[in-house]
């Protein structure tokens, strides 16, 4: 799987595709980091100015949640769970068994990054090329998407373990409220981090060639 030794002309790809590599899914995470807030506020920043866009339309919007303000996302979603188990919605064995621990162990980590579009941005955008304007939209989440991988990449390369979550529309509105944020940022994902206490779980890959063609070559 793509194991044929090659020789990359600039060291920094290499290093880039062994933290590619590296990256994985930790569940087990703890309230401590590696680094200092500065170095993972920095990270953040640099995701949201320089992933790219279409059209560099920059809708992209994100909030950064550490410790106490960290543990209030996971209030937010444990405290909706549990309304969804009060209205008969979700049965309470259930809650209590399964989504009650694992956002538990959301709420041990050390951090949340907040993954918004504001879809509303692009209002002025779609008129101007209409011819495009059903496109936009998932433009916008694809560009949300890589700043998701980027932050989720250089968090682990500094020594975080780091899961991404998806508890959207469930939080949307206390998320808004409890941040005081423009009601045009629509949450789309949440990247916990911490430091890690358990390895990842076993990963299997689909081979290669099911999944990859080079013509030219
Ligand atoms: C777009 C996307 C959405 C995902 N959503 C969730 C999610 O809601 N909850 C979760 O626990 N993991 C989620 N994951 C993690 C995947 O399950 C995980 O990345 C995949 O199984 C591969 O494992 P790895 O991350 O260890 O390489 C998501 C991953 C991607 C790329």
């Amino acid at each position: 799987m793509g194991s044929t030794a090659v020789e990359f002309k600039n060291p920094a790809t290499s290093t880039l595709l062994e933290v590619v590599k590296a990256r994985r899914t930790y569940y087990g995470l703890k309230a401590e980091s590696p680094i200092s807030d500065d170095v993972i506020e920095r990270i953040v920043q640099d995701s949201v100015l320089h992933v790219p866009s279409s059209f560099n339309t920059q809708t992209s919007r994100i909030v950064l949640l550490l410790k106490e303000e960290h543990k209030k996302v996971w209030d937010i979603a444990i405290s909706a769970m549990e309304g969804l188990v009060a209205a008969g919605h979700v049965p309470k064995e259930m809650f209590e068994n399964h989504t009650k621990p694992k956002l538990d162990a959301f709420r041990a980590a050390y951090g949340t990054v907040l993954f918004f579009v504001d879809y509303e941005s692009l209002a002025p955008i779609k008129e101007k090329f209409a011819i495009y304007a059903d496109k936009f939209d998932p433009f916008a989440l694809e560009s949300n998407a890589m700043s998701q991988y980027l932050v989720w990449l250089a968090l682990e390369a500094e020594g975080f373990g780091a899961n991404l979550q998806h508890y959207s529309p469930l939080i949307d509105e206390q998320v808004t409220k409890t941040w005081n944020l423009p009601a045009s940022w629509k949450l789309d994902a949440q990247l916990v981090f911490g430091v890690p206490t358990s390895e990842p779980g076993e990963k299997t890959f689909e081979p290669l060639e099911n999944r990859f063609k080079v013509f030219g070559k």
